[in-house]
C-alpha cells in the first residue's frame, strides 16, 4: 500500500554539480538507457531548473525542467526504485509543474515511452493528455527504437 506522502515529505532543492554522482547512482538503477553524468552537468550549466528530492540529506530523486517561453518541457522525473510507490513520484510532479507556473508557463510537455506503464499511469492520474506520437525516439537495444508518447498539460 502506498504511505501517505504527506508523512514522509522531501525537500526540494537546486541540483549542484556535487550532487550529479548521487543522482547518476539513481539514474542507472532507474533507466535502462540512462542519462549521463554530462547531461546532468550540462542542464545544470545551461540553467535549466534542476532539483533533487531530498529525505534528511539523501536524494531520492530530481527532476529536471526546461522552461522555454510559455511552455516547460519536463525532461527527467525520477524517483529511487526504493522509494517508489510512496507517492512521492506524484509530490515531485507538484513541485514541477509549481516550478514551471514560476517560471511563467502556462503549459508542461513531455515524452514518454509507450512501455513505461508507472510513469504513464502518473501522467494520466495528473491530467496530461496525449498530442503526438515521435517515431523512434528512445534507444532500446536493437535496430528498432521506441516511439515516443508526447503529453501535455496546461493550467
Ligand atoms: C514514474 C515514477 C517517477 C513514479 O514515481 P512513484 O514515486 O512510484 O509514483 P507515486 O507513488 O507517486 O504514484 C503516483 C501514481 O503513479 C502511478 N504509478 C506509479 N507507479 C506505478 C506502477 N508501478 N504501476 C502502475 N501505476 C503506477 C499510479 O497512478 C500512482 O497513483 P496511485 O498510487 O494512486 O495508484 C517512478 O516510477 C520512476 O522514477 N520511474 C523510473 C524513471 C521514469 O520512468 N521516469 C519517467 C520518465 S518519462
Amino acid at each position: 500500500m502506498a504511505a501517505d506522502p504527506t508523512t514522509v515529505l522531501p525537500v526540494l532543492r537546486a541540483m549542484t554539480e556535487d550532487d550529479v554522482p548521487a543522482v547518476m547512482r539513481i539514474e542507472k538503477q532507474a533507466y535502462p538507457f540512462p542519462w549521463t553524468a554530462g547531461n546532468f552537468v550540462d542542464s545544470i550549466r545551461n540553467g535549466y531548473r534542476a532539483g533533487v528530492a531530498c529525505l534528511g540529506a539523501d536524494p531520492i530523486g530530481y527532476v529536471v525542467l526546461l522552461p522555454a517561453l510559455d511552455e516547460a518541457h519536463l525532461l527527467n522525473i525520477t524517483i529511487a526504485p526504493e522509494h517508489q510507490r510512496q507517492g512521492l513520484g506524484g509530490w515531485l510532479l507538484e513541485r514541477s509543474i509549481e516550478l514551471a507556473r514560476d517560471a511563467g508557463a502556462a503549459c508542461m510537455i513531455l515524452e514518454v515511452r509507450p512501455s513505461n506503464l508507472p510513469a504513464r499511469a502518473l501522467y494520466d492520474k495528473r491530467g496530461f493528455a496525449q498530442i503526438g506520437l515521435r517515431k523512434g525516439y528512445y534507444p532500446n537495444g536493437t535496430f528498432r527504437r521506441e516511439d515516443a508518447i508526447v503529453m501535455r498539460l496546461c493550467w
